[in-house]
C-alpha cells in the first residue's frame, strides 16, 4: 500500500485533492496533516473521514522535529504539498505567517524527505503546489509559461515564489525526486469567504457590500477546483521529475465582469430582481501592489499530459453558487467567530 502525504488537506483545494485521492485510489493510504488554520476545516471532508484508507493529523509544518518524527514514523512515498497561507490581503497586512508557513514549512517538508528518504528515492515524490502569480503580473497581451521569468509582488507571492526556488534547489543540488505545478485561480465549493467569489456570493445572499478594488479591471484567469485535483492527480502520476507544469483554465475574466455575471446567477437563484444584486457592488480602495492580469498557458500538461479543463465557466459558476446557497451551515460555521471582526477592519481600512 502506498502511503501519501497530503498538506493542507482540510483547506479548500487539499479538499478537493483529498477525496480524490481517498476515493480513486483504495490501495493508497492517504494521511492529511493540517494545523486548522482559519481556513483549514473538517467539515470539508465529512464524506471520507471513516474511509480505512483515509487519516488526518493535526500538526504545523512549521514544527521542523515534529515533521522529521511524522516522516520516519510513517515512510511515506509520496508527499503532495497544499499547506500554506493562501490569502494576498492577509499576506499584506500581517506578512510574517507566510514566512514561516510558506517557505520554512516547505523547507522542513524538503529536510524530512531529504532525510528519511536518502538514496532510495526511485518511486518517491515530493510535489510542491504552487501559483500562477510568481510569474508578476501581465500587460493586455502574452501568457505565463513554465519558463517565464519569476516576478512575484505581494508577500503571498514572493512567499511562494521562494518555496518554489526552493524546491528545485533540492532538487538539482540533493537529487530529491520534485515536481512543480502553478495553477491559476480556482473556485468551487469548500473555499474561504475571503477569496472573492465565495465572499461575494455570502455578501450578496445578506445584502452587503460587494467590495471590487480599484475600478475592477484586474483580470484573473478561473480554474473549476475538481479540474485542478484532476491536474493534480495526473502530474502526480505522470508528470516528469524536475519538471514545472503550469495549470490554467484558459478563462480570463476582468473582475468587474465576472462579479456582474456573478450578481446575475444569484439575482436568478434567489428570485431576486434582476439588477438587484449589482446595486451592491461598490468600489473602493485599491489593493496595494495589485497585479493587473494573470493568464496562463497550460500547453505543456495539455500535450504531455493530456489534461484539460472539464468544466465551461458559466456551469462552474452555477455549480458554485447552487454549493454555497446548499450549504449554509458550513457558510454559518466558518463566518462565525473572528469572522466578522476581521472582514468589518478590512473593509472599514478601504
Ligand atoms: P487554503 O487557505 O484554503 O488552505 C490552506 C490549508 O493549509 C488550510 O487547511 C490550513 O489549515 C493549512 N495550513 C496553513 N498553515 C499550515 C501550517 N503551518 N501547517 C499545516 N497546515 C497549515 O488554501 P488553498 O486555496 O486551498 O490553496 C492550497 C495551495 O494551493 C496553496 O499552496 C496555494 O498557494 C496553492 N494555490 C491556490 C490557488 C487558489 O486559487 N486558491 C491557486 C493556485 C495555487
Ligand atoms: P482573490 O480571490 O483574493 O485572489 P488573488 O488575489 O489571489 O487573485 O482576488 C481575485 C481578484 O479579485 C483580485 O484581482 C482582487 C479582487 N478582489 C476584489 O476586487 N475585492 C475583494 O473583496 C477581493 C477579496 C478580491
Amino acid at each position: 500500500m502506498k502511503k501519501i502525504l497530503i498538506t493542507g488537506g482540510a483547506g479548500f483545494i487539499g479538499s478537493h485533492v483529498v477525496r480524490l485521492f481517498v476515493n480513486k485510489y483504495p490501495d493508497y493510504q492517504i494521511f492529511n496533516l493540517d494545523k486548522l488554520t482559519y481556513a483549514g476545516n473538517l467539515a470539508n471532508l465529512t464524506d471520507v473521514e471513516s474511509k480505512r484508507n483515509y487519516r488526518f493529523i493535526k500538526g504545523d509544518i512549521v514544527e521542523g522535529e515534529f515533521i522529521l518524527k511524522l516522516f520516519d514514523e510513517h515512510q511515506f512515498d509520496g508527499v503532495i504539498h497544499l499547506a500554506a497561507e493562501s490569502h494576498v490581503d492577509r499576506s499584506i497586512s500581517s506578512p510574517m505567517e507566510f514566512i514561516f508557513t510558506n517557505i520554512v514549512g516547505t523547507v522542513n517538508l524538503l529536510n524530512a524527505a531529504k532525510a528519511i528518504w536518502k538514496d532510495n528515492t526511485g518511486n518517491k515524490l515530493f510535489y510542491h503546489v504552487s501559483t500562477d502569480e510568481v510569474y508578476g503580473s501581465l500587460g493586455d497581451e502574452g501568457f505565463f509559461t513554465e519558463t517565464t521569468a519569476y516576478d512575484p509582488h505581494s508577500p503571498y507571492s514572493a512567499s511562494k515564489a521562494s518555496s518554489d526556488h526552493l524546491v528545485r534547489a533540492y532538487h538539482d543540488t540533493f537529487g530529491l525526486p520534485v515536481v512543480i505545478s502553478n495553477c491559476s485561480n480556482n473556485y468551487g465549493g469548500y473555499q474561504f469567504p475571503e477569496k472573492l467569489i465565495p465572499l461575494f456570493i455570502h455578501n450578496i445572499k445578506n445584502n452587503k457590500p460587494l467590495p471590487v478594488y480599484g475600478k475592477g479591471e484586474n483580470v484573473r484567469d478561473w480554474l473549476y477546483v475538481e479540474d485542478h485535483a484532476h491536474a493534480i492527480d495526473v502530474i502526480f502520476h505522470q508528470g516528469r521529475k524536475g519538471e514545472t507544469y503550469n495549470i490554467g483554465g484558459n478563462n480570463e475574466w476582468k473582475n468587474i465582469d465576472l462579479i456582474k455575471v456573478l450578481c446575475k446567477v444569484m439575482d436568478n437563484k434567489l428570485g431576486r430582481e434582476s439588477g438587484t444584486s449589482e446595486k451592491l457592488i461598490t468600489f473602493v480602495k485599491d489593493r496595494a501592489g495589485h497585479d493587473l492580469r494573470y493568464a496562463i498557458d497550460s500547453t505543456k500538461l495539455q500535450k504531455e499530459l493530456g489534461w484539460k479543463p472539464s468544466l465551461q465557466f458559466e456551469e462552474g459558476i452555477e455549480k458554485t453558487v447552487d454549493w454555497y446557497l446548499n450549504n449554509q451551515e458550513w457558510l454559518d460555521n466558518v463566518t462565525s467567530g473572528d469572522y466578522q471582526k476581521y472582514y468589518e477592519k478590512q473593509y472599514k481600512e478601504r
